[in-house]
């Protein structure tokens, strides 16, 4: 977490030297299921101790004052403007702000300043981050907690549907409200019921590897993967209209329509099924501390999503390739992929090792070092002072 004094600093700084209120939301890890959540499936993700710390304090105008403190970039807006700003940061204070508004929460100007330190680009949600920490905040000082973290959760999601383009599933934003010390979550995304998994892997540690690429397009391919799937879900609704993700499709309904969709659509549904299924396997394997066995489902989960979802890349399938080779428990790209990180569950023992070899041989084809996290599973968005 960034430091509490470095950002209220900049918050006196750029104000009127009084000091607001300080609230936190972290990034997120997701140890399986990729993809799934927009499908109805399973997830199971945990915050992390990375995020956004934003100082705020209500102005007593309509106007929203933004410093984004590791940018430099300040912007206003008022809470009556019907456009959103341009800057891309901002979308999402605004967007939240609109989404808080709808919900019936009478929301104030307010001054506000924020730092980040999830990594941008590296697949842990730094935009769930701020989506959350805004959202909890503006709950707090402006709709007396009356929205219930669940829905707090959608505005986020809410928010990058309507004011960033971005048709994302829940995941993000309700792992970043909900997360908690030492857990993993695991999300029911059709239901939305969940259950918190203590997550303490004895001999085992969770590592990224940070490719530090984002390649190009992410957001509209992101957005094709949604449409392949939903095209699947309609031919098969028109047989079977009980089914409404592809989350109620099993892999036997699923070969029987072999033909009548797109090859490509096809294999993008055989992944989900089939990831779908890995998240339950998972759990069950966590009940009995069988972290071979999760392991062996992560590298199953990379190869999905490499050559049937195709949302991987050369470099992230190399850091891949080097994990097995290690000898690494499991390993797989996380979060949306075309770039970020890789998902490392590896002996203790063996963590240097491997890491070092990935660092060498990462850099010698591509030129840099990944970047390396270790993940501390932490609490959700809160204030802090
Ligand atoms: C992004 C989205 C999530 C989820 C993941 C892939 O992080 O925001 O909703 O779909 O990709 O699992």
């Amino acid at each position: 977490m960034r430091d509490i004094e470095f950002v209220r600093s900049r918050f006196i700084k750029h104000f009127d030297g009084s000091t607001g209120y300080i609230y936190f939301a972290p990034g997120r890890i997701n140890l399986i299921g990729e993809h799934t959540d927009y499908n109805g499936g399973f997830v199971f993700p945990g915050a992390v101790e990375k995020g956004i710390l934003a100082e705020i304090k209500p102005n007593g105008t309509q106007k929203v004052r933004a410093y984004a403190i590791d940018l430099k970039d300040y912007v206003e807006f008022d809470l009556t403007d019907t456009e959103a700003p341009t800057a891309s940061w901002a979308k999402y204070i605004y967007g939240v702000c609109k989404e808080m508004e709808k919900l019936g929460v009478e929301v104030k100007g307010f001054n506000t300043a924020f730092s980040g330190d999830v990594p941008l680009g590296a697949g842990m949600s730094s935009s769930a981050a701020l989506e959350s920490c805004y959202a909890t905040a503006i709950n707090e000082l402006f709709g007396e907690k009356k929205i219930e973290k669940m829905e707090l959760a959608k505005v986020g999601q809410r928010t990058e549907h309507h004011y960033v383009g971005v048709k994302c599933g829940i995941m993000d934003q309700f792992a970043s409200i909900h997360g908690k010390e030492g857990a993993l979550m695991r999300l029911d995304c059709r239901s939305m019921e969940f259950k918190y998994f203590p997550f303490h892997p004895d001999g085992y540690k969770l590592v990224l590897l940070d490719t530090v690429v984002k390649h190009n397009l992410a957001d509209s391919a992101y957005n094709d993967r949604r449409h392949s799937c939903e095209r699947v879900v309609e031919v098969i609704q028109k047989d079977h209209p009980e089914v409404t993700f592809l989350r109620d499709v099993s892999m036997e309904l699923l070969e029987s329509y072999k033909g009548k969709v797109s090859d490509e659509d096809y294999m993008r549904a055989e992944y989900v099924v089939e990831e779908i299924q890995r998240v339950l396997d998972v759990s069950e394997a966590l009940e009995k501390d069988d972290y071979e066995t999760a392991g062996k489902k992560m590298y199953e989960t990379h190869k999905g999503m490499s050559q049937l979802y195709e949302v991987s890349c050369e470099e992230l399938d190399y850091l891949n390739e080097i994990a097995m080779e290690c000898g690494v428990t499991g390993s797989r790209v996380m979060g949306g992929g075309f770039g970020g990180c890789t998902i490392n569950l590896v002996k203790e023992e063996l963590q240097d090792l491997f890491v070092e070899t990935a660092k060498e041989r990462f850099a010698k084809k591509f030129g840099h070092e990944p970047k390396v996290y270790n993940v501390v599973i932490s609490d959700g968005a809160r204030r802090i002072e």
